[in-house]
């Protein structure tokens, strides 16, 4: 059994998502831990209803990211945390961070990286004329939505798309990618290089994944 904590800034479905998926009987994780920098985070309930344990870290009581952070990982270590999963965490993390978790940390980001990563990016994506965005989940390294890719998905953006119905497209597939990328994450099924994250299955095992990994319609 892997142990997840996970951490969140705001409402939390993408957390939801993973909790839900990890109640799944024979999945290889466990949640430990949900972590909230923000205290009023309306995340922290839902974790709550799915009786998982809770902590407030504010980082406006820490003088330094460090110092933050630093509470953070105690907190996740204290539970045994193997995988962290930032889920809307709107903080960059430290070295420190990144270095204690190395390559054990995945996050979710409303875009095709290495496109557009950072803040408001479905509004980016549109104000670009791009013709399809998505999201990705990655393994987090020290640089701002970056690392490793493990798996996206694909939507179209249309020409009457406005922020809003665009990331709720997106949302409905980050939904679906992130419990994939950490099932598949936590039973070893992608091979860590430097530069890429090989997944370890059939091509025929990857058609029949992908599939779920693109709007059709819906
Ligand atoms: C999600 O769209 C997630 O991809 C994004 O924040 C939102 C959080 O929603 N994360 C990033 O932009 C990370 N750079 P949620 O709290 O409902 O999961």
């Amino acid at each position: 059994m892997k142990n997840v904590g996970i951490l969140i800034s705001g409402r939390g479905s993408n957390m939801v998502s993973l909790l839900r998926s990890m109640k799944d009987e024979n999945h290889p994780c466990l949640p430990r831990i949900v972590i909230s920098n923000v205290k009023d985070a309306s995340g922290l309930q839902k974790a709550k209803e799915f009786g998982v344990k809770t902590v407030v870290i504010d980082h406006k009581e820490s003088k330094t990211r460090e110092e933050h952070d630093k509470k953070i990982i105690d907190a996740l270590n204290k539970e045994n945390v193997d995988i962290v999963c930032l889920a809307g965490y709107m903080r960059l993390l430290s070295s420190l961070f990144v270095q204690n978790f190395k390559n054990r940390i995945l996050n979710i980001h409303p875009a095709l990286l290495p496109s557009f990563p950072g803040l408001n990016v479905q509004k980016k994506a549109i104000d670009h004329g791009v013709r399809f965005s998505g999201c990705t989940v990655h393994i987090v390294d020290e640089l701002c939505d970056h690392g490793l890719i493990l798996l996206q998905a694909v939507v179209p953006i249309f020409p009457d798309d406005t922020e809003e119905t665009l990331s709720q497209r997106i949302l409905h597939f980050e939904h679906k990618i992130y419990p994939l990328a950490l099932r598949l994450f936590a039973e070893n099924k992608f091979e860590i290089e430097e530069k890429r994250a090989i997944l370890k299955i059939t091509n025929k095992e990857y058609e029949n994944l992908v599939k779920n990994l693109m709007w059709n319609g819906e």
